[in-house]
């Protein structure tokens, strides 16, 4: 072969296996759609089925969500994770995996719109997915033009097999494209919090993720996935760059997936809905336990989540396995987690001061979990926390007169 011939056959190598330059850099014309003024609030393939997911399993999420109460209580998007897509075709078009969604997903999201919910889809910034099926890069028009054809409302756009890409620009260009595409679609990144996603996400996307993935775990590390106390900890200092709109993601629910206690669930859903979490159920819908469908529908603690100020809670107080996490609420309440790493259960207990609350008022106090009103509590308010357990509180403020 000539020096010639090699020349080119490199340059084609590179141009086929690179396809978009690290330096790409694009604005952004249209302005972000208002579309998560409250965390996203929904259901993901993921955390239960995995690539394991076809069309009746969505059919029937989108039946139980729509039955079980959960849509009544706010949520709204049904999710296809990773491993929907099979191919392109010639003209270079995205293609179902036509054996596990033989209807096509235009037919899903249509049945989903039935159902008065939101659909959703799942892609990638690289030239593969993380579950190596067909990536958006250099398709992102292409791809967005589909999604909206096919009536997709919110896209999650993951970051495996992405080389040189800027993590900034590459979100950049596929909101570009939704925001071309001619329908409201929701752009959740998922880059992991690996390029700094707070400081462009909030113009970029509406949600970004700010850790590696959740297993369904209390606590321990695997791979790159963290159970959920250890998510927990990558929070702490993220209250600063969340809010309506631009919500931090610390990634999906496992409640009522069984690698936790009904005791560590319902931690996990307390701490999530003061992290202003999307509130993205992963179990199975169709299947639920009565304590699963009793955690993930509590209003009271969803009425947290999805507080109209967007304030996500700080950890104010810590002394080794016992943390009280707080966060403002419109109209001056305050909502108030009391929570025992600990291996038994202890008495708590927060005061007025630590809530930055003048020592004069009195407080009516609702108990999120027990269901209970103490009225005119003065000084502060405590209980028995039971080992890896909350005590969730809203605290409502009184002036004494
Ligand atoms: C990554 C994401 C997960 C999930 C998988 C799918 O790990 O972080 O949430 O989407 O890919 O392959």
């Amino acid at each position: 072969m000539n020096l010639h011939r090699l020349v080119v056959l490199v340059a084609l190598f590179i141009v086929a296996t690179v396809p978009v330059r690290a330096n790409e850099s694009l604005h952004l014309d249209a302005p972000k759609p208002d579309l998560a003024g409250t965390p996203p609030m929904g259901w993901n393939s993921w955390n239960r089925f995995g690539c394991n997911i076809d069309e009746a399993t969505v059919r029937r999420q989108a039946e139980a969500m729509a039955s079980s109460g959960l849509a009544a209580a706010g949520y709204r998007y049904i999710v296809i994770d990773d491993c929907w897509q099979a191919s392109r075709d010639d003209a270079g078009n995205i293609v179902a995996d036509a054996a596990r969604f033989p209807a096509g997903i235009r037919a899903l999201a249509d049945f989903v719109h039935s159902k008065g919910l939101k659909f959703g889809l799942y892609s990638d910034a690289g030239t593969l997915t993380c579950g190596g099926r067909p990536g958006s890069a250099g398709r992102e028009f292409q791809d967005a033009r589909q999604y909206a054809a096919w009536g997709v409302d919110y896209l999650k756009y993951d970051w495996c097999h992405t080389g040189t890409r800027d993590a900034e620009a590459a979100y950049t260009i596929m909101a570009k494209a939704l925001r071309e595409s001619g329908r409201d679609i929701v752009l959740s990144i998922c880059e992991w919090g690996n390029n700094h996603p707070e400081r462009w996400g909030p113009t970029v996307g509406h949600l970004w993720r700010t850790t590696g993935d959740i297993y369904d775990a209390w606590q321990g590390r695997r791979d790159w996935s963290s159970g959920m106390v250890d998510i927990l900890d990558l929070q702490v200092d993220a209250w600063r760059h969340s809010g309506p709109n631009r919500w931090n993601d610390p990634d999906m629910l496992e409640v009522g997936n069984g690698g936790m206690t009904t005791t560590e669930y319902e931690s996990h859903f307390s701490l999530w809905a003061m992290l202003a979490a999307p509130l993205i159920a992963g179990d199975d819908l169709s299947a639920m336990s009565p304590d699963t469908q009793r955690i993930l529908s509590n209003r009271d603690v969803i009425a947290i989540d999805q507080d109209a100020l967007g304030q996500q809670a700080r950890r104010i107080w810590k002394d080794g396995d016992q943390e009280i996490w707080a966060r403002p609420l419109q109209g001056g309440d305050v909502a108030v987690v009391l929570f025992n790493r600990g291996p038994q259960a202890v008495t708590m207990h927060v005061g007025w001061a630590q809530l930055n609350l003048p020592a004069r008022i009195q407080a009516d106090v609702a108990d999120l979990w027990r269901h209970r009103v103490t009225r005119g509590a003065r000084d502060g308010v405590g209980g028995l926390v039971a080992s890896h357990g909350v005590v969730m509180l809203r605290i409502s403020p009184a002036i004494v007169p």
